[in-house]
Order: structure tokens, then C-alpha cells, then sequence
């Protein structure tokens, strides 16, 4: 059979021999600290589950949704007032199926062919995924160690400033734990506005930021909304990563061209799901909170515990990941993935599979409690793989 060329922009599924390795070692009974996937271990919160149950229990709710609930749109407008002190209106929010999704997408509507595209190195493998659907060339803007893996926007050459689309920025960042700063934000809107280009701003971690910093939404800083959207997950904070919800908030005529794409494929997000966003977005936030104060506690468990044992692994600053650079004598972040899986029974992730820089790193999710990642550090330190 042939499929469509589109299809030779995607290389191969990276993760195959992981996951035959880890099928392999649970057979022989190896114990296993599975720090690969980002999704958390903590509960849902009881009120968003009774809204969703309630809901279903409605037969009504069981139709097609065909748009975003008015109730749903207020709430993330009242949301965003509360949490981030931002005014935003309906015509600023749409929902989409997971930031994952809308990211995937939104390159469809923002750009051609050939058009060139500003992505991080190394950033959430689907900024790179959502650039090659739209047929897009990516630029990708390095983020160093040295600059504390942030933008450096002074250092995109102009020529390619000119002809750029849109430039995809997250903060909190997945996989380095990186966090920005206001001047940051402040420069990067004004790049945006130098050159024309949209900015998406991919906001999947304003709650998972650590060390007394609180998280911002990008919309705070004056101007955004004239140049951006930022897409806005309940995923991580609400521990809703199954329920796929998202938004994308800002701009309304990017709002507007992306809700155009999305309605020619969708209709509407299940209304029970929508219930459930509602409960979220208008109930307590206590336990996010609470939740922010466990992740910087395994934080503190990993990345102190690896350096005791000489892996000079940094603190992440925020997300629910942590970057750590591979010993020397490796050169393969995938090598050394196998190795550490079959000596010491960890799985992380190669850091090849977060784009170009990525290499010479893992990365670390912080799903499991501080016991099992005292665990998890033990088995490092007694398979000798640091030596
Ligand atoms: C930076 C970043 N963006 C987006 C996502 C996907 O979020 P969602 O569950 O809303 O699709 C993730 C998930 O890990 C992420 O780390």
C-alpha cells in the first residue's frame, strides 16, 4: 500500500525498544521504577468526578455538544481572572481535545506549505509533530543549559525572524524544568510584534512550579492577546489527563480561525467532560496547591538523592520532569536508557526523542512518591552504572 507523502515527515516509533526491554524485564520480575510517561499519580479531585458522573447520568448529555458550553466559557474567563488577575472574554476561549491536540493542529490554520516556523530545542515532542502535519518548516531556537535553557531571542537571525509564521514558547518547560521570567515574556511579545509573528504559548504547568515562584499565564503581560494564544491544560493540575480537555486562550481572531479548522472534524467536546471542566475551574484550588508542595517534595527526593550518589542532576524549577545530563563515557541518551533500565530496572526518557538538543540528556517524570524514589535511587547507586 501507499500512504500519503505527509506521512514519511514522521520517523519511527523510538520507543519500541524501551518498551520491549520493560515487557521483558517485567517477565524475568524485575523490579521496576517506571519514570517515563508524564502523566500523574495523584487523585482527581471528588467534585470534578461527581460533576462528570452527575452529568452522565443525563441522557441529554449523551448528544452531541456541537459547541462549547456557555457556562464552560465563563468559567475559564472566571478562572483566569481569579488565578492569573487576567480579563479575558468567550470570543478569547475555545476548547480542543488536550493541548496535544490543539498544538497538533493549530499550524493548520496559522500556516502554508514551506512556511517557516520557530520551535524550542528541546521542547514537547508534538510542537515538531503539529509544525510537519502543517507542512511547515521548522527553526529551531536552541535552549542552552548556559541561559538556563531559555529563550534566547536576540540570537534567531533576523532573516529568519522575517519570514516566520508563528513561534511556539513553553514555560514551565517540558522535558529542561525550566521557568521564564517578566522581562522574558515582555521580550518575546515584542519580538512577535517586530516581526509579525503569532505566538503560542503552551501553558501545561502554571501550577507545577516550584520554590515560592507562582506560576503566570502568558496573557498577564501587556500586548499578548495582540499577538498570541496560549494553550491552557487542566491536564496536569486536575489530574484530568485522560478527559482531554484544553484550551486555547487569547487572540480571537486566531481563536476564531482555529475553532473554523477544528469545526469542519468536531463536534464538541462530550458534555459530560465539559460538566467536569466547569467543576474544576469554579471549585477549590486547595489541593492544587497542596499537589505543587508534593511534586517539589520528589523533586527534592530525586534530584537530591541522585547528586548524593554523584549524578550531578539540577533542580528542576518546574513541570513534573527533571533533565539530567548522561555520564560521559555515554553518548547515546537511548544506550544508556536500555542500560539503566536493565541494570537498575529505571525507565526514563532519551532525550533524543525531545528534538535536536535533546541528545545527551534524560528525562526524569516525578510519578511516583518520595519512598519508591528513594527506591528508585538505591537500585541506581548498587547497579554501578555512574562509575
Ligand atoms: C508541554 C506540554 N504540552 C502539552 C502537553 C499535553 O497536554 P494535554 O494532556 O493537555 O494534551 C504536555 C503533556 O505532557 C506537555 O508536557
Amino acid at each position: 500500500m501507499k500512504f500519503s507523502k505527509r506521512m514519511d515527515r514522521f520517523g519511527d516509533e523510538i520507543f519500541a525498544a524501551l518498551n520491549e526491554k520493560k515487557i521483558a524485564l517485567e517477565q524475568q520480575g524485575k523490579k521496576i521504577y517506571n519514570l517515563s510517561v508524564g502523566t500523574p499519580d495523584f487523585v482527581t479531585a471528588p467534585h470534578i468526578k461527581q460533576a462528570l458522573i452527575d452529568a452522565a447520568a443525563d441522557q441529554e448529555n449523551w448528544k452531541y455538544a456541537l459547541r462549547d458550553l456557555p457556562e464552560l466559557l465563563e468559567a475559564v474567563c472566571g478562572y483566569y481572572q481569579k488565578r492569573f488577575g487576567v480579563t479575558i472574554t468567550p470570543d478569547m476561549v475555545t476548547t480542543c481535545f488536550g493541548s496535544q491536540e490543539g498544538i497538533g493542529h493549530i499550524g493548520l490554520a496559522l500556516c502554508d506549505e514551506g512556511d517557516t516556523v520557530l520551535l524550542p530545542t528541546p521542547c514537547y515532542p508534538v510542537f515538531i509533530a503539529g509544525a510537519k502535519m502543517a507542512g511547515a518548516e521548522p527553526y529551531y531556537y536552541p535552549m542552552v543549559k548556559e541561559n538556563n535553557f531559555l529563550p534566547e531571542v536576540s540570537k534567531i537571525p533576523e532573516e529568519v525572524a522575517k519570514k516566520a509564521k508563528f513561534m511556539v514558547v513553553s514555560l514551565p518547560s517540558n522535558p529542561t524544568g525550566s521557568i521564564g521570567n517578566d522581562a522574558l515574556y515582555e521580550e518575546l511579545i515584542a519580538f512577535a510584534k517586530k516581526y509579525e509573528i503569532v505566538l503560542i504559548h503552551d501553558n501545561a504547568y502554571s501550577d507545577i512550579i516550584f520554590d515560592g515562584v507562582t506560576g503566570k499565564s502568558f496573557l498577564q503581560y501587556d500586548g499578548a492577546s495582540d499577538v498570541g494564544v496560549e494553550f491552557f491544560s487542566l491536564s496536569k493540575s486536575f489530574n484530568l489527563t485522560g478527559a482531554r480537555i484544553s484550551f486555547c486562550i487569547g487572540n480571537p481572531e486566531i481563536v476564531a480561525a482555529f475553532k473554523k479548522l477544528r469545526g469542519q472534524i468536531d463536534f464538541g467536546m462530550f458534555l459530560p467532560i465539559q460538566k467536569a471542566a466547569i467543576a474544576a475551574l469554579t471549585g477549590p484550588l486547595e489541593m492544587v496547591k497542596e499537589q505543587c508542595a508534593s511534586y517539589q517534595e520528589r523533586r527534592d527526593t530525586l534530584c537530591g538523592g541522585l547528586r548524593e550518589i554523584g549524578w550531578d542532576v539540577p533542580d528542576s524549577h518546574g513541570t513534573m520532569f527533571v533533565w539530567a545530563p548522561i555520564p560521559e563515557r555515554y553518548t547515546s541518551s537511548m544506550d544508556f536508557c536500555l542500560d539503566l533500565m536493565e541494570s537498575a530496572g529505571v525507565i526514563c526518557t532519551p532525550g533524543a526523542s525531545f528534538g535536536p538538543m535533546g541528545e545527551g540528556y534524560v528525562r526524569m517524570a516525578l510519578v511516583l512518591p518520595p519512598k519508591k524514589l528513594r527506591e528508585a535511587i538505591a537500585a541506581i547507586r548498587e547497579s554501578g552504572i555512574l562509575a
